[in-house]
């Protein structure tokens, strides 16, 4: 169910294009594969062919997926389709993993009735001196289809579609294109490191995408919120090239809940449509207005909520001055050093209960390290408070091991073995295996299972010496080692029954008072998203017991974002020193360190990712008219 189709039916828009917003991922996915498959069939029906242009990536493998689906369960038939990719890389071989023809084999043609010679991707490999040529005869060769019927579109969190990296011209046609760094930077992951990434593409042009007689691009999670926003309610720029897309008269884009969040009727829906002034509605709006004018809370005037569009909620609710007190004091009692409830204390306006003083408090850490990195001080507070702290880590991260760092392990390993006499055939033929795997190990190639246990090993005495130095007992520490995530690959398995059980066991066992897990969406792989999902599913089937009437839980977010200001319902400050301390817990994380195999979108090491966001949540309050901190974790509260 889309939450909003058309937004021009709004009060005021910001939209300069059609904008769908899909509260599930699986029911965007699900419209736009409906939307390819009526045009097969309508098409069909005719006797013509539908042409189809497509798009490699993250963004659309379910709409894919969906399509094999419909094939197969359905009878969908792909006889009549002719299909035409956007783009491919230059460089590597086209039997390459991380080329996209693979990608489409893979994904896609592999798996439906579809005939290969209707499979057209443009070749990565063709020399320079046909490349001009072979360029011209792929825009050729979709004019004698008589142009794409549906074009499907991801985006690049620079803009691009395609490949046509800001910068490029609104009639370009299919050529040859250098790789922003941004787009490498993306890609760094599935090559094995940014030296790997090609830096030439080919692509279709924004013209010949313009030329298409639908446009769908989709969007999904909040890294791309930014741009999305750029693309639909800024100007059209050559410096964003989605924006183009605004002159097309047939394109929408469609969109999950998160990656809406910039737009206008998100961020300030007061200006778009009528709202409902209830106390979170409020918030928002007052922070909005003390952020847009850099003003504290108490210093707004009626002016200032008049002039800013905020004069309907100054018509419900009286004054300025009475409006800023009640926000300030939601704001403040926010704040606490006490994040497993202050005992023999009032707790009316606290974020936490007093009772019962000892908290039995269960972490659930995505990684081995988001426990330290996203809330490092306050895991710190929870043990120096005396509570009875219990972290499950999630996933083995093993994939995140660099494989120098796993060959320094296996050396240490055998060398131990060697001078000490030590023998073990089992422990010997996995080290063995694993090494020799190493030495002839592939770009990107997916590690076998021996070498996978090595990574994995590293990752659990990383969280072990962080435990350790926060002060929990190891016997606390419990390494779930999910079955989702071993795939040995950035996909991973659907979320399923076995990884459930898992969590709610340890639910089960524990009997929290608290339970704190990482609310994070914005993680490139989605890993935390899908933990997530595990530690609701499990809360929910464990939700009538006893216990669980008396288990709060609260999120964090991953090392990615904070939540946004107006939504946070705890925050624990940390002085100089505990920010410090906090710094070291994430240093026991050595093969996080440098050269981490996955950097995402930023190249900052994680403890400083952790300490800038900590300061710049310290430094919104602030800024809003709250006491000086050095920094800040937040959390918000999940009501189940
Ligand atoms: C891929 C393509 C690109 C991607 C974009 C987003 O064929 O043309 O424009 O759609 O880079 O990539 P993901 O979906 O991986 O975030």
């Amino acid at each position: 169910m889309t939450l909003e189709t058309f937004s021009h039916f709004n009060l005021v828009s910001f939209e300069k294009i059609d904008t769908s917003i899909y509260q599930s991922l699986d029911e965007l996915f699900k419209a736009v594969a409906s939307e390819i498959a009526t045009l097969i069939l309508t098409k069909q029906k005719k006797g013509e062919t539908a042409v189809l242009g497509l798009a490699t990536g993250a963004t659309p493998k379910k709409v894919y997926t969906e399509l094999i689906r419909m094939h197969k369960e359905e009878g969908l038939s792909f006889e009549n389709v002719v299909c035409f990719n956007l783009d491919e890389y230059c460089g590597i071989p086209s039997t390459a993993i991380q080329s996209y023809k693979t990608f489409m084999n893979e994904n896609l043609f592999n798996h439906i009735n579809i005939k290969e010679e209707n499979c057209n991707i443009p070749n990565g490999n063709i020399s320079t001196e046909l490349l001009k040529q072979h360029c011209d005869e792929y825009e050729k060769k979709i004019d004698s289809y008589g142009g794409i019927d549906f074009q499907l579109l991801g985006i690049g969190r620079n803009g691009h579609i395609g490949f046509n990296e800001p910068g490029s011209h609104v009639s370009s046609v299919t050529r040859l294109i250098t790789l922003d760094h941004l787009t490498r930077f993306d890609a760094a992951y599935e090559f094995g490191g940014m030296a790997n990434v090609p830096r030439k593409a080919i692509t279709m042009g924004i013209g010949t995408i313009l030329k298409a007689k639908r446009i769908v691009l989709m969007a999904w999670g909040e890294r791309k919120a930014s741009i999305i926003q750029q693309a639909v309610e800024g100007i059209v720029t050559e410096y964003i090239p989605a924006s183009y897309l605004q002159g097309h008269k047939n394109a929408s884009f469609v969109l999950d809940e998160s990656c809406s969040t910039e737009l206008a009727r998100r961020k300030t829906p007061w200006l778009t449509d009528m709202v409902k002034w209830d106390n979170a509605m409020i918030r928002k709006g007052v922070i909005y207005l003390a952020q847009l004018l850099n003003k504290s809370i108490l210093k707004l005037t009626n002016n200032d909520y008049n002039q800013n569009g905020l004069s309907d909620l100054l018509a419900l609710h009286g004054q300025a001055y009475d409006i800023n007190i009640e926000v300030f004091n939601q704001l403040q009692h926010t704040i606490t050093g006490w994040p497993g409830g202050k005992p023999n204390s009032d707790d009316a306006n606290r974020p936490e209960r007093a009772n019962p003083a000892k908290k039995r408090v269960l972490i659930f850490s995505p990684h081995p390290d988001d426990d330290i990195i996203s809330m490092g001080g306050t895991f710190q507070r929870l043990v120096d408070q005396g509570h009875e702290v219990h972290v499950a880590y999630q996933t083995s991260g093993n994939i995140a091991v660099a494989d120098d760092e796993a060959l320094r392990f296996i050396e240490f390993v055998k060398d131990y073995n060697k001078q000490f006499g030590v023998k073990s055939a089992e422990t010997e033929k996995m080290y063995d295996e694993a090494l020799a795997f190493l030495k002839v190990k592939k770009n990107g190639e997916k590690d076998i299972e021996a070498l996978r246990k090595v990574k994995g090993i590293i990752r659990v005495g990383e969280a072990k010496n962080t435990c350790r130095f926060v002060g929990v007992s190891l016997s606390n520490a419990h390494f779930l080692d999910l079955p989702f995530y071993e795939t040995g690959l950035v996909e991973k398995m659907p979320i399923g029954e076995a990884d459930f059980e898992i969590i709610a066991n340890v639910i089960d066992k524990i009997k929290p008072h608290q339970i704190y897990a990482a609310g994070d969406l914005a993680d490139p792989h989605g890993t935390h998203k899908v933990c997530l999902d595990g530690v609701f599913e499990a809360v929910k089937r464990l939700k009538h017991n006893e216990y669980m009437k008396d288990c709060w839980l609260w999120l964090y977010k991953g090392a990615w974002a904070e939540w946004d200001i107006d939504l946070i319902e705890m925050v624990v400050p940390m002085s100089p020193d505990q920010v410090l301390k906090k710094r070291n817990g994430i240093f026991k994380h050595q093969s996080q360190k440098d050269g981490v195999v996955f950097q995402g979108a930023d190249s900052r090491e994680f403890w400083k990712r952790a300490e800038d966001r900590n300061r710049g949540t310290a430094e919104l309050y602030n800024k809003l008219g709250l006491a000086e901190y050095e920094a800040m974790e937040a959390f918000v509260r999940w009501k189940f």
